[in-house]
């Protein structure tokens, strides 16, 4: 049993252009030496989608095991490069962080689908302009990868926007569309929800946010690995232990000289589900 687990590294939000340098230092080392099974980085690769910004990014990715999941958030567009914003938004992020905007990994225990939420249209009268969405063709995208994989693996998907809010907040921050892929994600068996764009550390059910979801999946977000603008936390990733009915989270947040483990949560598969 032990041998099915799967280690995965989500980090999210490193924002190169706004590091903390020792820290990004501090995560390649301790990244090297845990070496997971996948690493996940759920987006905001840089501050401001300068190519400068993406060299580093590229330069710090180089230095990480491999394989790397990689998928872009709102601050990979650039914002006041208005041109490129609306025209060639993912330009230097496909030159530099990866071409596929639609990754997947999958290997015997674990489907991991990566899914594209930054837009560039988004100061819409429903949003604020750093608020992402899931449309429905990346829903059917989803659809098509999860259809034809075993039923035991652990379905996982990975966004840059949140489903559900941190705990006692509202429900700013949240991907648009959300309301609608629940139902989506709910058919196709999707247990994991893994995203960052907060620069906040939680996780929970998303059903205590979508009362109409019946089925248990896990949101789990990760706070900013990286990046000075921290949110009230010092910088944290999370190291996610994968099994089929089991699901590990421990927080390992910067302690100045090396990371450590702020929490661990353990969740079990039970019939009625991740608790
Ligand atoms: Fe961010
Ligand atoms: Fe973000």
């Amino acid at each position: 049993m032990r041998e099915a687990m799967r280690t995965l590294a989500h980090i999210s939000d490193l924002h190169f252009g706004r590091i903390d340098p020792p820290v990004a230092a501090g995560l390649t080392i301790e990244l090297q030496r845990l070496a997971p099974n996948l690493i996940v980085a759920s987006g905001d690769f840089t501050q401001r989608a300068r190519a400068s910004q993406y060299r580093e990014a590229r330069a710090f990715l180089d230095q990480l095991p491999q394989p790397v999941l990689a998928i872009p958030g709102n601050h990979d567009i650039p914002l006041y490069d208005v041109f490129r914003r609306f025209f060639f938004p993912l330009s230097n992020y496909r030159k530099h962080i990866t071409r596929d905007l639609r990754p997947v990994y999958q290997d015997e225990e674990m489907l991991v689908i990566g899914v594209n939420t930054a837009r560039s249209f988004t100061a819409s009268f429903d949003g604020f302009w750093k608020d992402g969405a899931i449309s429905p063709e990346q829903l059917l995208d989803i659809e098509l990868q999860a259809r034809d994989t075993p039923e035991h693996l652990v379905k996982i998907l990975v966004t840059h926007h949140p489903f559900i809010p941190p705990p006692g907040e509202r429900v700013h921050g949240i991907v648009r569309g959300a309301t609608e892929a629940m139902i989506k994600l709910e058919q196709h068996g999707i247990d994991l929800l893994l995203a960052g764009h907060l620069h906040m550390g939680y996780s929970g059910d998303v059903r205590t946010h979508f009362e109409a979801t019946k089925r248990s999946m896990l949101s789990i977000q990760a706070g900013t690995a990286t990046s000075t603008r921290r949110r009230s936390e010092p910088n944290a990733y999370n190291w996610i232990s994968v099994e089929q009915n089991r699901v590990t989270i421990e927080v390992r947040e910067w302690r100045g000289q090396a990371f450590a483990t702020r929490t661990t949560r353990t969740f079990n598969r039970l019939p009625d589900g991740w608790t």
